[in-house]
């Protein structure tokens, strides 16, 4: 069967990452978290001392990086690899969270994503997540989402997700930390956060995760009718 690039972009915490794995495990695609390589680099600049408003110690930083999408073989998950180690629970800390978006302004590291997101796509059979994806990474992909949900939601998704792991953690740091970051996102000079003109709009704010996996197959089975 023709396979297909998805794209599903959106605020932080509305559930993008829980749809596309869905999808990618329902069609068997391949999921990519575009916004782990994001955080990844965050780390490497944290650990590394890096100032990132320098063009030139930021460019030669990019080029220590090496980031590569490694399935555990446990959970069958594509687990995000910095230089050889696995950092997917590191990325997740609210150290890194705080100056993602920051560092995701930066021209010359949205270049260095990117490049690599788009080879990841030459294949096709893809479901990427991020902000990005549909007006930057993939303009001409086939299934464009973007998703929403109401703050509150959002709010108490995440903090249940990082609550897990930092049993210190208010609601207020998380709802100040999802509003900051979705600010930036939306505002920085460099692909900003928005919907694709031809991106259709999920809000899962009142949506089961069985109901939402309906809707975007619906969606996906419509595309590949008519490609
Ligand atoms: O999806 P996430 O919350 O893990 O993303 C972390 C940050 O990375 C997000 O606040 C903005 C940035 N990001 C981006 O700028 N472009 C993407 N395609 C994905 C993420």
């Amino acid at each position: 069967m023709k396979k297909i690039i998805i794209t599903i972009d959106g605020w932080s915490s509305c559930g993008k990452s829980t749809v596309a794995k869905q999808l990618a495990r329902a069609l068997g695609y391949v999921y990519i978290d575009s916004g782990a390589m994001y955080r990844a680099i965050t780390l490497y600049f944290l650990r590394n001392h890096i100032d990132w408003t320098d063009e030139k110690e930021t460019l030669e930083a990019l080029q220590n990086i090496d980031l590569q999408f490694i399935a555990n073989p446990l959970t069958q998950q594509s687990e995000m690899h910095l230089n050889q180690e696995n950092v997917e629970y590191l990325i997740r800390d609210l150290v890194v969270a705080e100056k993602v978006s920051d560092v995701a302004t930066i021209a010359s590291v949205r270049t260095f994503a990117v490049a690599q997101q788009q080879k990841m796509g030459e294949q096709k059979g893809i479901v990427m997540d991020g902000r990005d994806i549909g007006t930057t990474v993939f303009p001409n992909a086939e299934l464009k989402i973007f998703m929403t949900a109401d703050i509150q939601t959002r709010v108490e998704r995440r903090y249940k997700e990082m609550h897990d792991k930092n049993p210190n953690i208010t609601m207020d740091e998380v709802k100040k930390n999802l509003e900051t970051r979705d600010y930036i996102d939306s505002h920085r000079e460099v692909s900003p956060l928005r919907q694709a003109e031809d991106a259709i709009l999920l809000d899962n704010s009142l949506l089961t995760m069985e109901e939402q996996l309906d809707i975007a197959l619906k969606w996906v089975a419509k595309k590949l009718a008519s490609h």
